[in-house]
């Protein structure tokens, strides 16, 4: 029989943001073992393909994409290796990484807490280095295993082969397209966790009188904290931070510092403390709220009245509209600072 994919599957249902036409072939895959036959027969029908995971950092074009969309749903959660101080986890990359955030701290396990409510499949942490109130997967990435594309078996790339930068690594830029990410490799901390140093959690435990918070404690405060400040997409679809915070070299900062002077630049409260490598990150919330484009609104697509950094569908939006408002966004943004903002979901053109 060889491989089934289906056919003429619409798109737009499987992704956060809820945009997208229809896929010619479509197919769930729920081991690594499936992978080769489904490349064998990429190349036979000299076929495109897509990877879907969660489907939270996707926006897919309007038309047919002419290709397969593979999605992927490798489950599995196994306890490796274990110390007095810290355990070696592996995770399939179709879990839920939410419910693996909530898993590990129910096993007294620490290193990814503060990165709790983020929407999403496992498999996708590392693609775009999620981060959140301090703490980025690639802090505690030791490997992720994958299929290469390239010559159709199962390997395992380190840390420092992910190649991590602020919400970006190998799988998006030097290598993109060239791995399937089957599962995540991660080192946690036994050890007792810390306050997330961000204004809102700071905020948090202050205001409950709590100095040294559990991990069920920093959980709860990170699900409140983006509750009260991230559209839910099942209310309203979005995916999440639209824009990257733009990172730039010094005199570019130093200029908008001067003629904004209440503007938002990371590390928190420091104006004058650069980056490794002597750049800084900009708020771009903060860019785009100050240009008063809060609940901008155009065809089915608006910014989010309360986060500027949340675009979102109001209903039936196409990628037209969306790339319509993306690019006055980012015009606006040029003109007034001189920066250019950058998407940081994938869209895919089709
Ligand atoms: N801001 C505004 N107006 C807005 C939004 C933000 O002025 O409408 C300013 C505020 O000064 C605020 C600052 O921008 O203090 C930063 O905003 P926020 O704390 O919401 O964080 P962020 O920079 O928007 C980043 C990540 C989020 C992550 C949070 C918390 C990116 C692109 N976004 O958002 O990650 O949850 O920090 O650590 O790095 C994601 O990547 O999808 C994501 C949700």
């Amino acid at each position: 029989m060889g491989f089934q994919p289906q056919q003429n599957v619409d798109l737009a249902e499987l992704t956060t943001f809820k945009i997208g036409g229809q896929a010619a072939f479509y197919t769930v895959v729920t081991s690594a073992d499936e992978l080769p036959e489904i490349f064998a027969w990429l190349k036979q029908n000299s076929l495109p393909h897509l990877v879907l995971s969660g489907g939270s950092n996707t926006i897919f074009g309007d038309g047919i994409f002419r290709g397969l969309v593979i999605k992927i749903s490798i489950m599995g959660f196994a306890v490796l290796s274990e110390s007095e101080k810290s355990a070696v986890i592996t995770v399939g990359s179709g879990e839920d990484w939410d419910a693996i955030v909530a898993k590990t701290i129910d096993l007294k396990l620490g290193g990814i807490e503060a990165l709790s409510g983020i929407p999403g499949m496992c498999g996708a942490a590392p693609v775009q280095n999620i981060g959140a109130y301090g703490q980025e997967i690639k802090d505690t990435t030791l490997s992720v295993e994958v299929f290469d594309t390239d010559n159709s078996v199962v390997t395992s790339l380190t840390n420092a082969e992910c190649e991590f930068e602020f919400r970006n690594s190998t799988f998006k830029a030097t290598q993109k397209d060239r791995y399937i990410i089957t599962a995540i490799t991660l080192k946690l901390s036994k050890l007792p966790p810390s306050i997330p140093q961000y204004k809102d959690a700071i905020n948090y435990f202050k205001e409950k009188n709590i100095s040294t918070p559990t991990l069920p404690q920093i959980r709860k405060a990170i699900l409140e904290i983006r509750r009260n400040k991230f559209m839910d997409p099942a209310v309203m679809p979005n995916a999440g931070s639209f824009f990257k915070n733009p990172i730039v070299a010094e005199l570019v900062a130093k200029k908008i510092i001067a003629q904004n002077p209440d503007v938002k630049v990371y590390p928190e409260d420091t104006k004058i403390i650069p980056l490794e490598g002597g750049n800084y990150k900009i708020a771009a919330g903060w860019l785009i709220q100050n240009l008063g484009l809060k609940g901008l609104e155009l065809e089915k697509v608006r910014v989010d009245p309360n986060h500027a950094l949340v675009l979102e569908n109001k209903g039936g939006a196409t990628q037209k509209d969306l790339k319509q408002l993306v690019s006055k966004i980012q015009d606006l943004v040029t003109k007034k600072y001189g920066i250019t903002l950058e998407a940081e979901p994938v869209i895919v053109e089709f």
